[in-house]
């Protein structure tokens, strides 16, 4: 990262903070779609307490009543300020913001803004399943430019793409994952310029999604897709929900660079009806006063990151981990295991472990499965142990 030291004093390891029993006790997605004997480490939400500062800013609201409609500026405030001191990019101007009900549907409005239904929305898979979902909801056509070696971005696939896709209407956007979900892979100041000046080459729009941005690994450092040169053009969508665990609380930000001010500029205003008024007073708290609490999380999320990689090798041989950067996703390969297309279902069957299948990914899912580590230490530990023991062969010893 850009060089700020980060605050150690966020308050216990937030993964460590509640036991099975009371995660159970939870009515999420995560918690209700499987059965009680099922450890879920699937869909991205977490296992963690919430940042104080989240929790006493809602709370707050909740005494006073203040459950109305969202209004003013301060969640872009609060995000321009967190941009300048952990990627050390001043580069967010507030009028060229806007509050969106989440990061998809932002993606979804940005897309409209910027083509036409039919037109084609550019993507790197293996990547977040519901790209294809509302890309195909919303009329667009989906093409795939794969990740190439080291699941990094492949500037020729993306070259042919971005020339065949303009080769109609003219029209096209790129939706790039930064970081990128499922293989955490942070893409690179370098990698990220080579995308702008080919989307400037061609003509194809480009939407980044950020959404994972601040949860990069000490080891690496985010780049913002709208501060790289040539990237004026860009439009992006950033949020708290996936830092600091607020999907239940809707609120995102969508952000234009200078030369995608009038696009959008032309959102509808109907957009902005969408958000939650305690979901925009989330985010802001946890982007202005959260930031101790994430340190903290980050450093638990690494060293889960470490104790996957140990267990694996330990119990599960077979399985390639990728190395991710940022994400708290593990994307692992489990071809050599010899379970088929979907292992996630062996796992599941099995194991009862739940995954998430690495088949909706889109090309080069097929025999993955996406695991997510943002859980205590005990229950990784159990997940491995419970995974190895639905593949007897491959378990240490045996
Ligand atoms: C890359 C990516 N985009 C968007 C989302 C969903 O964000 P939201 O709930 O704000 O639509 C997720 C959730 O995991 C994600 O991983």
């Amino acid at each position: 990262m850009s060089g700020t030291p980060r605050d150690t004093h966020g308050g216990p390891d937030p993964l460590r903070a509640l036991g099975l029993d009371r995660l159970r006790r939870r009515t999420s997605m995560k918690w209700r779609t499987y059965p009680e004997d099922v450890l879920p480490l699937w869909v991205a939400e977490m296992d963690v307490s919430l940042a104080e500062p989240v929790v006493r800013a809602v709370t707050d609201a909740l005494a006073l009543g203040d459950t109305g409609y969202p209004a003013g500026t301060a969640y872009a405030e609060a995000l321009a300020a967190f941009a300048a001191d952990r990627w050390g990019w001043d580069g967010i101007a507030i009028e060229r913001t806007a509050i969106v009900p989440d990061v998809m549907l932002g993606v979804v409005e940005m897309i409209k803004l910027v083509t036409g239904p039919g037109d084609p929305v550019i993507v790197n898979p293996p990547v977040y399943p519901p790209f294809f979902q509302f890309i195909g909801h919303m009329d667009r056509k989906v093409v795939e430019a794969p990740l190439g070696p080291g699941q990094r971005l492949d500037p020729a696939a993306l070259e042919e793409r971005f020339r065949e896709a303009t080769a109609g209407t003219g029209r096209a956007a790129f939706l790039l994952c930064s970081p990128h979900n499922p293989t955490g892979t942070v893409h690179t100041a370098t990698e990220l310029a080579a995308v702008a000046a080919l989307a400037e080459r061609y003509g194809v729009r480009v939407v980044a999604d950020e959404i994972h941005a601040p949860l990069v690994a000490p080891t690496a450092a985010f780049v913002p897709y709208l501060g790289v040169p040539g990237a004026e053009r860009g439009l992006s969508l950033m949020s708290a929900s996936k830092g600091w665990n607020l999907a239940g609380l809707k609120a995102a930000l969508a952000l234009a660079g200078p030369g995608a001010a009038d696009d959008l500029a032309r959102l509808p205003e109907e957009v902005g009806h969408g958000p939650s008024h305690l979901g925009v007073i989330a985010h802001t708290a946890a982007l202005r006063d959260g930031r101790a609490w994430l340190d903290t999380l980050l450093t638990g999320l690494d060293t889960n990151r470490r104790l996957l990689a140990g267990l694996l090798a330990e119990h599960l041989p077979a399985i390639r981990l990728h190395p991710a950067e940022a994400t708290y996703l593990a994307w692992l390969d489990c071809r050599a295991l010899g379970l088929g297309d979907d292992p996630a279902q062996v796992f599941l069957d099995r194991g009862r472990v739940a995954l998430s299948s690495g088949l909706p990914f889109g090309t080069g899912g097929a025999g993955h499965v996406r695991l997510n580590l943002a859980t205590s230490p005990e229950i990784l530990t159990e997940a491995v142990r419970r995974m190895a023991a639905a593949v007897p062969d491959t378990r240490a010893g045996s």
